[in-house]
């Protein structure tokens, strides 16, 4: 069995002028990423790489008609010998697809039709602590049409370097901060309850788990401006997350959220958080013992609470971290539910196979009910 996948090398600079200077940005290069990183951070080097503004093309999360638009525009630049990914998943996700040789129609290509081959060289530098996207090898991209969310998994899609740079983080508004860690700690989770979890991927998963807990503490004991000194931490634990949900994935609770952030425009970490109790109080009633148990063990150990009480103590810590939502609250009609369910069904199978439990339509349906208010 696969034991852990590290494929990009890891590196980490202070500063992003640092990470310019080491990487030599510059004629050849197609900087992915938003105006309101690139400005303050690289706007002042005079750098002379070409630049795409992901906003420029559509706002929220990745979709196939931004990424069309894109590709009209990149189809117009001289070659690029190395895609940059800097940003949010979003911006991660986008710059995968764009270092592959044939690139569109972008719906074809999840639907493997053209071979998918990589022909630049891809750098990428997450700019938040949630997505992990720039240890893994998957691209995640809502079909407008098909109204959800797809992820085209292949290795050829890994980045051949990752970055970690915490200066960007300092900027980051508190709802991004919030939405983005507790989506980490879902992918550590997740990772960990997963049936393709290693020795190797809970080393990492578990990792994750206790620097974002302790750092929530902080946070909850002095305030949210105790998370400033923690950023880096909060970055690295993003990156452990991502190493071990890379090998191990993620499960339920990812499938059963894009449906939510597709139709309603839900940040991914804020819908992951609104069912991700309901889920684990399903995994809970079903099977309290095995990995489950030995997890509450561990979060019992970081919250300073005995195991029995661990994931209610772990709800109650993000629920100060950020507000959680009914179904209702968001706007979902109760119909809908069974439309979600058969989307997730027949759609996010990928996830679904690595839930702690094997979940069927009906299971997956008393869960969204519960959560709706
Ligand atoms: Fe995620």
């Amino acid at each position: 069995m696969r034991q852990l996948i590290v494929r990009p090398e890891l590196y980490q600079f202070d500063t992003a002028r640092q990470f310019a200077e080491a990487f030599e940005l510059g004629e050849g290069d197609l900087v992915i990423t938003n105006e309101f990183v690139y400005e303050p951070f690289f706007g002042a080097l005079g750098l002379s790489c070409d630049v795409l503004y992901q906003e420029k093309y559509g706002r929220g999360e990745p979709n196939d008609e931004m990424v069309e638009a894109m590709i009209a525009d990149v189809q117009r630049m001289k070659e690029h010998r190395r895609v940059i990914g800097i940003g949010g998943g979003t911006v991660l996700d986008i710059s995968k697809i764009f270092a592959l040789k044939y690139l569109c129609p972008v719906e074809r290509l999840f639907d493997r039709e053209p071979p998918i081959e990589k022909s630049r060289r891809l750098v990428l530098v997450p700019t938040t602590c949630g997505t992990g996207s720039e240890v893994t090898n998957i691209a995640i991209l809502a079909f407008l049409k098909r109204n959800t969310k797809f992820g085209l998994a292949d290795d050829t899609m890994y980045a051949d370097q990752a970055v970690l740079i915490p200066e960007f983080l300092e900027n980051l508004p508190y709802p991004v901060f919030a939405a983005s860690s507790i989506d980490a700690l879902v992918h550590a989770v997740e990772s960990s309850l997963s049936p393709n979890a290693t020795p190797y991927t809970k080393l990492f998963g578990y990792k994750a788990m206790e620097m974002i807990l302790k750092g929530y503490r902080e946070m909850t004991d002095k305030g949210p401006e105790a998370r400033l000194p923690l950023l880096r931490d909060f970055l690295i634990a993003s990156n452990f997350a991502g190493l071990a949900f890379g090998t191990a994935g993620c499960g339920a609770v990812h499938a059963m959220s894009y449906p939510l952030g597709g139709t309603f425009h839900v940040p991914h970490g804020e819908s992951n958080y609104a069912v991700f109790k309901g889920v684990i109080d399903h995994y809970l009633e079903r099977k309290p013992d095995g990995e489950i148990a030995a997890l509450a063990e561990w979060i019992g150990s970081v919250l300073d609470c005995n195991a029995e009480k661990a994931y209610e103590a772990m709800f109650e810590l993000l629920d100060r971290i950020l507000t959680r939502k009914t179904l209702k609250e968001y706007g979902v009609h109760e119909e809908m539910l069974e439309s979600w369910t058969n989307e997730v069904m027949n759609g996010q199978q990928r996830l679904m196979r690595n839930s702690f439990v094997p979940l069927d339509a009906e299971q997956v349906l008393k869960i969204y009910h519960k959560l709706y208010e």
